[in-house]
């Protein structure tokens, strides 16, 4: 008989109390606050129990079966079984579950399909891109030209048409497709039929939208991209990490730009705990956990509107919504204020620039609002409406110390009804 993986429970507050007293804070931060921020998560705790396993202490260079360390048999059975099921969940050929995160997926990509000096088109991050799809603060408009795409001036969606224009004008090395910040459907085989047009490659970072993509509700980008790049942590709800989805011809190149191009010895905890969520994902439940998201997304956005908020597009097809403050009361309140008071009030979300924002990044005129985290807490449409009305009772009152106050107690009140790790 095996013998069960030790549990360390109870070890850090010992060993450690003053990081141990800083995670038990942390801990009643997200129980008993909503977390609102698109881009997190709450993972399982099969998933963290992986991620906090012994697999931390090996080292593993190379891939399965070719590694530079000896007694690697059993990580490579914890690496293989995650390709295995990533493949399987998003129907791919091939595939890296190495990356450490998001980013380090799209740079090794990038250096896969470009030399230093070629061009790639991406969408500019002010208008919902990420950084590393050309910002110049980025290595990705440090190392590459960069052209950037926008959305059209007046439906604020993705405008094919001006893509194409833009890509035989700029003929790019590669195309990037994918956001963090844009609430509607991106047409994958549109802008894979662009890059055909100009023989650039298609990159596509569904990092946001991952989990929507695996259960069939956002189409694929699998068949159109050379590349596909995510983080496991968003939508997918796995650990903190990236991961590359290709076909079997194009994994030997981008395989060597992780390790040893920009990557030293993998994580395989973290891979560990991405086989895991790829392995929940896989279940019927999962599907049902995402068509929730959707419903999640569409009441919440419906009680916003119905109170008055502005939301770029007017709606949203995912998992998140982008509220447009200028045209809320006198116009004058800023991300930055109801990212602010709404963080008093136990309700997280981040501030973010809206299309034509007058506003410096640091301030900006609207807020972004998800609902991966607080759906894989159970909560359905009847809390979406509860939760519009309290963002809309905070701004409404200007940050007023005891109206946050009193949101506060409600929020910890709702949040004892949808417990964590219970
Ligand atoms: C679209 C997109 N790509 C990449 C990333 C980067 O992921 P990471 O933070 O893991 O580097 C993000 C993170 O927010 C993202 O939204």
């Amino acid at each position: 008989m095996q013998n069960k993986p030790i549990n360390f429970a109870d070890a850090l507050a010992s060993h450690d109390p003053e990081i141990s007293a800083a995670i038990s804070r942390e801990n009643d931060r997200e129980e008993f606050g909503l977390e609102l921020i698109a881009s997190e998560n709450y993972v399982s705790r099969a998933v963290m129990e992986a991620q906090g396993s012994i697999l931390t202490n090996k080292y593993a260079e190379g891939y399965p079966a070719k590694r530079y360390y000896g007694g690697c048999e059993f990580v490579d059975q914890v690496e293989v079984l995650a390709q295995k099921r990533l493949c399987e969940l998003f129907k791919a050929e091939a595939c890296n579950v190495q990356p450490h995160s998001g980013s380090q997926a799209n740079m090794a990509v990038y250096m896969a399909l470009m030399k230093p000096g070629e061009k790639l088109l991406g969408m500019s991050l002010s208008n919902g891109g990420h950084l590393t799809h050309g910002s110049p603060a980025n290595f990705s408009g440090r190392l590459f030209q960069v052209a950037s795409y926008g959305i059209d001036p007046n439906t604020h969606r993705i405008d094919m048409n001006q893509i194409r224009e833009q890509a035989l004008r700029e003929k790019p090395k590669v195309i990037v497709a994918g956001a963090s910040a844009y609430p509607r459907i991106i047409d994958f085989a549109a802008f894979g039929e662009i890059a055909k047009e100009v023989s650039a490659h298609l990159v596509v970072d569904m990092a946001h939208i991952a989990g929507l993509v695996a259960t069939g509700l956002h189409p694929s980008p699998i068949a159109h991209a050379t590349y596909t790049t995510s983080t496991t942590h968003k939508t997918l709800r796995g650990p903190r990490g990236g991961v590359i989805l290709c076909s079997q011809e194009n994994l030997k190149a981008v395989n060597s730009q992780i390790f040893p191009g920009i990557q030293g010895g993998p994580l395989m905890h973290v891979i560990a705990a991405k086989a895991v969520a790829f392995g929940e994902a896989l279940s019927p439940s999962f599907v049902a956990y995402q068509k929730q998201v959707l419903a999640n997304a569409k009441a919440l956005a419906e009680a916003l509107l119905s109170h008055g908020f502005n939301l770029v597009t007017g709606g949203t097809d995912n998992h998140l919504m982008l509220v447009d403050l200028t045209h809320f009361g006198d116009g004058s309140v800023s991300g930055k204020d109801v990212e602010a008071w709404l963080d008093l009030a136990g309700i997280t979300v981040n501030k973010n620039t809206i299309p034509n924002e007058k506003r410096s990044p640091f301030v900006t005129s609207g807020i972004r609002i998800g609902v991966p985290a607080i759906t894989t807490r159970g909560m359905k449409e009847p809390e979406m409406k509860q939760i519009a009305t309290w963002i809309k009772v905070v701004i409404t009152s200007k940050g007023a110390p005891e109206t946050l106050a009193h949101t506060k107690k409600q929020v910890k009140e709702l949040s004892k009804q949808f417990r964590l790790y219970h």
